[in-house]
């Protein structure tokens, strides 16, 4: 499979698809031999580090300091020109992998809980998702709805500064779509777009990695906060 080479064009337009309707995706962006170092580097970094979480085993780690300097040699590889034109409206924050083990389920309730209803997430990212492997309902794939993610931050807002408020998402006229995709293809999408993790078939496993991004006005609380956040919400994914 040849990876399609995207112009700077092509990406810009791509992310303002994003800014509009809260998604969208670059197919083949990652070429086979690029998809095989990534998996390579996630086989290593994600060995021995399984947590359950919600009766699932799910696998996950945000990589610490050395394994980062090993990722940046990759860099170009995950960013390539999309890395310039967030670079004009986004500053890349922080990078994250994940990779799920989807297990027999023991607890039946989950599909009521978060991150399995519909929601819009208090911190607000600009997520890319790198499709390492074929990736569709059978494994887990994501669910979004199709909303202009501006028009959530009123809502997120609330959210930030009344605990009262709920970040499940009920208006019944969105509809979610399992966002499919194949081996190298890059999903782009805002977190102020509703969405919900997509629950997959038991034993079924999904590889992928995510970069989030941020804009520099969204995320203003003090760093302590914000980590102890991501600390406490490290098993939330996407
Ligand atoms: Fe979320």
């Amino acid at each position: 499979m040849l990876n399609k080479s995207y112009n700077i064009d092509q990406i810009y337009n791509s992310v303002k698809d994003t800014t509009n309707q809260g998604y969208s995706k670059l197919s083949n962006f990652v070429s086979n031999d690029e998809v095989n170092i990534l998996i390579g580097i996630l086989e290593n970094l994600f060995l021995e580090n399984e947590k359950k979480y919600s009766g699932r085993i799910v696998e996950i780690k945000n990589i610490n300091r050395a394994e980062f300097s090993i990722l940046k040699k990759y860099k170009d590889i995950i960013n390539k020109n999309l890395n310039s034109v967030l670079k004009t409206k986004f500053y890349l924050n922080k990078v994250w992998f994940e990779r799920k083990i989807f297990n027999i389920n023991t607890n039946e309730n989950y599909k009521s809980e978060l991150p399995y209803v519909p929601h819009i997430d208090k911190i607000r990212f600009f997520k890319a998702l790198i499709y390492l492997q074929d990736t569709s309902e059978v494994n887990g794939a994501i669910k979004l709805g199709k909303q202009k993610p501006d028009d959530f931050e009123t809502l997120r807002q609330k959210i930030i500064n009344n605990k009262n408020v709920s970040n499940i998402v009920n208006n019944k006229t969105v509809t979610y779509n399992s966002i499919n995709g194949k081996r190298g293809d890059i999903i782009l999408f805002d977190t102020n777009n509703p969405h919900l993790a997509g629950d997959g078939e038991e034993n079924k496993m999904r590889m992928t990695i995510r970069l989030d991004f941020e804009n520099i006005h969204w995320n203003n609380n003090n760093l302590f906060s914000k980590i102890k956040f991501m600390s406490k919400n490290a098993l939330k994914l996407i």
